[in-house]
């Protein structure tokens, strides 16, 4: 009984230290009251004078977010998510300086790859999916910013990392190599690093994150579509996710439904088995034929003309291939 009646009146201490920081109407800081430290201490010989202790010793953090600039107006499709999934309260803003990271380096996705996409489909809604510390998004969201477009780069990812980034992890950092997930507190602190790099690349204004699983996320933009509250469809969609067998086919099966005519469907990690096996039992499931009247399996005029700016782009199937990269176009 003790020992909760301390941790109560711990509690109460501690809000009533939250509440006058936050009355003092602080803008661009918030404080928190960590009671993390408080809680080992209690017992049942503890007293009074002990708990004055405790509670003086209650962490006070202060928060510092990086400041961001995000005009309202530009970018449609950014402006309706942040209304409709978070009601104004800006996702980017929570981002914090200390979890800059620069430490992967494999984002195959070429500028020059984004930057011919981005000039014949001059989409306004750049769907990603598997965007981990912003590396993609942060070259695509650069280019829409280059090329003068309204796009918004939404970005789909759980951000708790795929099947290697766990079974890589402590071996990692027992080596001292760079560990992918970062854990905290039992969790990958991949979501901290994106938000912070997004910002550091002042790219934050055309990217925005929704922790989901591509399934989810794709539903959701579907539901949100059938329901009125999104008025169209990414024309371009980018899978780097969970690249596992199945899970791979299953994404590109929603990811077509989505994807309206003329839209782009491409991904990372040809090479990658799970991947390209998967996107070819896809491509080959296309429905095409000779027939007069049968619909194209793929949209072949766009497909020509991204591979005629893409020196080294090859066909294969109905897959487009360009340094690592599968492109599908649908009719
Ligand atoms: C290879 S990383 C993406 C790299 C990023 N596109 C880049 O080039 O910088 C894979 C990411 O996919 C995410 N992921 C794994 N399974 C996923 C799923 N089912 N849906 C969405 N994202 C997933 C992981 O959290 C991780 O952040």
């Amino acid at each position: 009984m003790l020992n909760v009646a301390l941790r109560v009146g711990l509690l109460l201490c501690a809000g009533i230290v939250m509440s006058y920081a936050m009355g003092r109407g602080c803008s661009s800081y918030a404080f928190r009251v960590s009671t993390t430290h408080v809680m080992p201490l209690a017992h049942q010989q503890e007293t009074q004078q002990q708990v004055q202790q405790v509670a003086a010793s209650a962490l006070i953090s202060e928060v510092a977010y990086m400041p961001v600039h995000i005009p309202s107006g530009a970018r449609p499709i950014r402006d309706t998510l942040l209304s409709v999934l978070w009601s104004g309260d800006e996702p980017l803003a929570y981002a914090r300086e200390e979890y800059i990271d620069g430490g992967y380096p494999h984002t195959y996705l070429k500028p020059e790859l984004i930057a011919t996409l981005l000039n014949h489909t001059r989409t306004s809604f750049w769907l990603e999916m598997g965007s981990f510390l912003g590396g993609s998004a942060i070259r695509t969201a650069t280019a829409v910013k280059q090329a003068g477009l309204p796009t918004t780069v939404v970005c789909v990812d759980p951000f708790t990392g795929d099947v290697n980034m766990w079974a890589w992890e402590q071996e990692k950092k027992a080596k001292g190599e760079w560990p992918f997930l970062q854990l905290q507190r039992g969790r990958p602190t991949v979501y901290d690093r994106f938000l912070a790099n997004v910002v550091n690349a002042k790219v934050e204004d055309v990217v925005v994150p929704i922790l989901a699983s591509s399934l989810v996320g794709m539903k959701l933009i579907e539901r949100l579509i059938e329901e009125k509250r999104l008025s169209m469809a990414p024309q371009v969609m980018y899978l780097d996710s969970a690249h596992e067998k199945d899970e791979t086919l299953l994404e590109l099966q929603n990811a077509w439904r989505l994807l309206p005519p003329g839209g782009v469907l491409f991904g990372d990690d040809w090479p990658w088995a799970g991947v390209r096996i998967d996107v070819q039992i896809f491509a080959a499931g296309l429905s095409g034929g000779t027939d007069a009247g049968a619909p194209a399996a793929i949209n072949t005029g766009l497909a020509s003309k991204i591979q005629a700016a893409l020196p080294g782009a090859a066909m294969e199937g109905n897959v487009l291939l360009y340094e690592g990269q599968w492109m599908l176009f649908k009719p």
